[in-house]
């Protein structure tokens, strides 16, 4: 075991701060049964209180514990994708204290699977809420030394750079039928092939969610979604003062330009990444050439459009 793991989790324990890696993103994290520890976490986010969190555990049997009345096909995705980067939102037990569910009926649960957040789970045992490693409302944290510095986590567990660089795919299970409230990884058709039938979107009665922000996963700089053929003129029409996210060839009059992969998984890995160095480089504005309308784009087209507002 290793020795920052072991004191992470012990600062845990005393109702302290550690961020840790995930496979999705960094998470911020505090004992979940400990109302003290989590209003550190909230006041560190600047999250408001009526916002609920993840529990983190390392077994899925662990993470049952803080549901109830759980759905078979909750399980069934469980033992599908966990550990990985699933969350499932289920009807809360009475270990789910209102603090970490925003008062709500329910608690969103997940199993990740870095090695790293496996081995302080396991030696922590309990539930860990952890929202991802960012002010409220920013760009979440894909390596430790983007963890915002803003957060005064006690601890920072480094594990490298987050496999698949976007937040956790959300199912929703404490309504009648299952809903996706936020796509990811995991997408809306290999949940639907384990669930045997069609996945709701959001709706209106669905649970409160930081993630369904209009804006949300933003940077500073005011950012634009840009079709393909347009690029060129708004690039003419603003002058070089821009930065530019595209799939295609740096254009000379641009200085800050980023070339990203035409393969959502690749593209998803380096994502905010990319989007906090255009971040920084203190531009009038980010265009963001508009990813196809296909499936397989859905979670990262949802996360640049909450980054464009
Ligand atoms: O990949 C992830 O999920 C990362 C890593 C750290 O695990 N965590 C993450 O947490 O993205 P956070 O807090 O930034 O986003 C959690 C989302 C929010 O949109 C929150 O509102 C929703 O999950 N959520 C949590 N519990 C919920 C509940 N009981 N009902 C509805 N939504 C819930
Ligand atoms: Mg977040």
């Amino acid at each position: 075991m290793n020795s920052r793991v072991r004191r992470a989790a012990e600062i845990l324990r005393a109702g302290g701060l550690v961020a840790f890696p995930t496979e999705t993103v960094y998470g911020l994290g505090a004992d979940a049964s400990s109302e003290a520890a989590v209003a550190r976490l909230y006041a560190a986010k600047g999250r408001p209180p009526d916002h609920p969190v993840i529990i983190h555990f390392s077994t899925p049997e662990n993470a049952f514990e803080w549901g109830r009345e759980i759905p078979e096909a909750a399980g069934k995705l469980a033992a599908r994708f966990w550990p990985g980067p699933l969350t499932l939102i289920l009807r809360r037990s009475v270990r789910a204290g209102d603090f970490v569910t925003g008062g709500q009926d329910s608690v969103g649960v997940r199993v990740p699977s870095h090695p790293v957040a496996q081995e302080l789970l396991r030696e922590f045992g309990g539930g860990v809420a952890a929202p991802s490693a960012n002010r409220f409302g920013d760009l979440s944290a894909t390596a430790a030394a983007h963890v915002d510095e803003t957060l005064k986590a006690d601890l920072v567990l480094d594990g490298g750079a987050s496999d698949v660089g976007i937040e956790s795919t959300i199912v929703d299970f404490s309504g009648d039928k299952p809903a996706l409230l936020r796509p990811g990884a995991i997408s809306r058709v290999q949940l639907e092939e384990i669930l045997g039938g069609k996945i709701l979107d959001r709706n209106s009665s669905s649970p409160r969610h930081s993630g369904g922000l209009e804006r949300h996963y933003a940077p500073k700089t005011p950012a634009l979604l840009v079709p393909a053929h347009a690029l060129d003129s708004e690039i003419a029409k603003r002058g070089a003062s821009v930065a530019v996210l595209a799939y295609s060839r740096p254009d000379e009059r641009v200085e800050y330009w980023i070339r990203m992969p035409r393969e959502p998984r690749a593209y998803a890995h380096r994502l905010y990444a990319a989007l906090r160095e255009l971040d920084g480089a203190n531009c009038s504005a980010i265009l963001i050439e508009s990813p196809p309308e296909t499936a397989e784009w859905d979670a990262i087209r949802d996360r640049l459009s909450r980054a464009a507002g």
